[in-house]
């Protein structure tokens, strides 16, 4: 596997993600998806709302504001236990997360001059109207989960879904955490996509497994992450959260190590409970068959959007060595002429080798030669076709082998290349036909001009 030196610079020099303000000095913890990036977040966004919400029966989706009520994070726990153990060096003032050091050594300054730890609230804090006081305090969310609780009876009553059942959110979530790093891996802004899945006390013990299982057949069967680097964990009682009785972590090897990119948490009724008492409202649900009332049991599979692009990232990267073909400079020939030659080098190829689903761009159009109007105009018109069914994008920037390496390096499955005998009917070879590469067998086809559209379709499966 790469560094992440080596997917960091990827990611800047294609357009994936930037620094947040960079010109400024950039921001710990806050990043800004480029061009290639925001398509890559919303195709996963995309095949997660696909594969919890609408492919199921038992689920429904919600998006709920980033500001809720701040007694909602009081109920929740979250104002009084959301936080880190906190340690502060003496000599460099430094700070680190106590459970994250290896030595009683500050890892800035060496000094043996750490303080005794004390507990750090992450939630970030701001006020809500023109009064800066401190009956005007709110809270960033820090988990996407509590606007989906708070909503339980709305949804249910509107929905009327009988348990067992589930809300899905995407949305934003923020946490002022004591230390960021390892790329976009642990952020203080970021995207969740959560699901809360009510069921009757008694049956989360079922569900919970079930739901280990099918989260990790999501990562592996609609994102296309190799087996090998998957693994569950199930978390020892002591690094439970306040609210769980018991959770799975969805772990993916990365360069740093094993590390969690998922979560699946027993949640019990605690925050309906908890909601419950502090609104004064009731949120039981009332059971037809048995006519009894009482409050669900949640299971909550939940993950972040930047640990997946991450994993999708660094899953999808390959090195190859491959046969490339080199102009030679001019010499001789026999009969004293200048010619060219032609000679076969190895060079390494970097391919993002992403699912169809997930590829930013699905395919680029590269005329041959940017000087010939006839084939500029029919590589312009092929792209405009297929705009509307595909993400596609004309490219006339470079020589064809360096606009192949780039397409290779963003995940362009197909690139379709646009030559002499595509669109000069003058040309003695001409054929109107283009050509189709593979991003992954390198393998090219000539097809018709006018199947391109159906040929790109059928190949991507979409
Ligand atoms: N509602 C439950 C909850 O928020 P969590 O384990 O704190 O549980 C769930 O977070 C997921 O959110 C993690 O598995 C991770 O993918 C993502 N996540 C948490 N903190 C993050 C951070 N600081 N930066 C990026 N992603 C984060």
């Amino acid at each position: 596997m790469i560094d992440m030196d080596t997917l960091v610079s990827l990611c800047k020099r294609r357009g994936f993600i930037f620094q947040s303000s960079e010109i400024y000095g950039g921001i710990g913890g806050f990043w800004d998806y480029g061009p290639l990036g925001v398509e890559l977040k919303n195709n996963i966004k995309r095949a997660w709302w696909k594969a919890v919400v609408q492919d199921r029966e038992d689920m429904v989706g919600i998006d709920t504001a980033i500001i809720m009520n701040p007694n909602v994070w009081r109920a929740s726990g979250h104002v009084a236990e959301f936080s880190d153990p906190l340690v502060e060096c003496k000599t460099c003032h430094f700070r680190f997360r106590a459970d994250m050091l290896k030595s009683e050594n500050c890892p800035n300054c060496g000094n043996k001059t750490l303080m005794e730890p004390r507990q750090f609230n992450m939630l970030f804090r701001t006020f809500v109207g023109s009064v800066e006081d401190d009956a005007a305090v709110a809270y960033l969310r820090p988990e996407t989960a509590q606007g989906i609780f708070v909503n339980f009876k709305n949804v249910q009553d509107t929905t009327r879904k009988k348990i067992p059942f589930g809300i899905a959110q995407i949305g934003r979530a923020f946490r002022n955490e004591i230390v960021t790093g390892n790329f976009i891996f642990r952020d203080r802004e970021f995207d969740q996509m959560e699901i809360e899945y009510f069921v009757k006390p008694g049956a989360e013990d079922e569900w919970h497994a079930r739901w280990r299982d099918d989260r990790m057949n999501w990562w592996k069967n609609a994102l296309g992450i190799r087996a090998e680097n998957l693994r569950v964990r199930a978390l020892d009682k002591k690094d439970l959260a306040h609210y769980s009785k018991g959770t799975f972590e969805i772990e993916y090897q990365f360069p740093m190590g094993w590390s969690e990119v998922e979560g699946i948490a027993s949640r019990t009724d605690y925050d309906l409970k908890r909601h419950s008492e502090a609104s004064g409202k009731s949120l039981e649900y009332f059971d037809d068959e048995t006519k009894e009332h009482f409050l669900p049991y949640v299971i909550e599979p939940s993950m972040g959007i930047e640990r997946c692009f991450l994993v999708v990232l660094f899953d999808a990267y390959q090195e190859e060595q491959v046969r490339a073909s080199a102009r030679t400079p001019l010499s001789k020939s026999d009969s004293g002429e200048n010619v060219e030659g032609e000679r076969a080098r190895e060079e390494k190829r970097v391919a993002l080798k992403l699912s169809h689903a997930l590829a930013p761009i699905k395919a680029a159009i590269l005329p041959l030669a940017r000087n010939r109007a006839e084939i500029v105009e029919l590589a312009r018109k092929l792209t405009a076709d297929l705009k509307p069914m595909m993400p596609a994008l004309y490219d006339d920037s470079a020589s064809i082998g360096r606009l192949y390496r780039r397409q290779d390096e963003i995940g362009t499955p197909f690139c379709v290349t646009v030559d002499h005998q595509s669109a000069i009917a003058s040309d003695e070879k001409y054929d109107g036909k283009v050509t189709i590469r593979d991003r992954d067998s390198m393998e090219q086809v000539r097809v018709s001009v006018d199947q391109v559209k159906q040929v790109l379709i059928e190949k991507l499966g979409a």
